[in-house]
């Protein structure tokens, strides 16, 4: 079994936070009021998280295929982001957050590029979890940019660094995605290569650390092998943190 000491697992959780616009339907809502209650209920997962063992959440905020809706809900969307960059800024650093955005910023307006970059600078000597924000986010392009950025070839640890930009290269250890749909929609693809995945109706604006609590007890109880045999099964037990760290690359055959 694994450390049943919850905050010293360490573990990187990504969220796909889906559902906004149908729970706002449902209430007779515009999609907008979905994507409002959304940030409320990033807040009940952000101060939850450290306690449960997570170390880096990361949360799919916009994607670059996003950009394709209505002007009106990708204008409701960036103003959301700028109000959430300005109105918790001082409740992240109180509650010792780092906040990293990963994606494109150069077809962000240079008001909400700023505030990001305001929000990393004075967010950055946080240490009890690391959020991380994907705004105009492929992963696709992602891993594209970072190979090109790379010369000669990347090897994989070199390619982790460069897709984690300011943050700890750690691949994604529970993979969640609200609101029913279960795919990827191009959310870290790589960091995701052995991330457990966990799907749940629920949406988004109704998840509650409760959710997440039940969706890391799943995870706690699954078996992990990275392609190796259980280590349940007759083997010494390793801890989380020991399988994480001595996880070999595959070598070529
Ligand atoms: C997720 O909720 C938020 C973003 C994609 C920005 P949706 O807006 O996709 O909500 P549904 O899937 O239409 O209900
Ligand atoms: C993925 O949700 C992106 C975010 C949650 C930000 P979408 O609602 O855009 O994904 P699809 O279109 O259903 O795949
Ligand atoms: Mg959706």
């Amino acid at each position: 079994m694994q450390s049943s000491v919850h905050n010293q697992d360490n573990l990187h959780v990504a969220i796909i936070m889906d559902g906004n616009g149908r729970w706002a339907t449902t209430k007779g809502l515009p999609r907008t009021s979905g994507h409002f209650a959304g940030i409320a209920a990033l807040r009940g997962v952000v101060k939850a998280a450290p306690g449960m063992g997570v170390a880096t959440l990361s949360v799919y905020a916009f994607s670059s295929d996003n950009w394709r809706r209505p002007a009106s809900e990708v204008a409701a969307l960036m103003d959301l982001f700028r109000f959430y960059l300005v109105r918790d800024l001082t409740p992240l650093v109180e509650a010792s957050v780092k906040l990293v955005a990963i994606g494109r910023r150069d077809r962000l307006s240079d008001e909400l590029a700023k505030l990001i970059a305001h929000a990393e600078a004075v967010t950055a000597r946080g240490t009890r979890l690391t959020l991380r924000l994907a705004i105009d986010y492929s992963s696709r392009d992602a891993i594209l940019g970072a190979v090109a950025a790379c010369r000669p070839p990347p090897t994989r640890e070199e390619l982790a660094q460069q897709l984690a930009g300011n943050s700890v290269p750690a691949d994604v250890d529970l993979l969640i995605r609200t609101g029913g749909e279960k795919r990827l929609s191009d959310f870290l693809l790589w960091e995701a290569a052995y991330a457990e995945l966990y799907f749940t109706d629920r949406l988004w604006p109704d998840f509650r650390a409760h959710d997440l609590a039940l969706a890391l007890g799943d995870f706690r109880a699954r078996d992990r092998r990275f392609g190796g045999l259980s280590t349940t099964a007759g083997q010494p037990t390793a801890s989380a943190d020991h399988d994480r760290a001595s996880r070999a690359p595959a070598s070529a055959p």
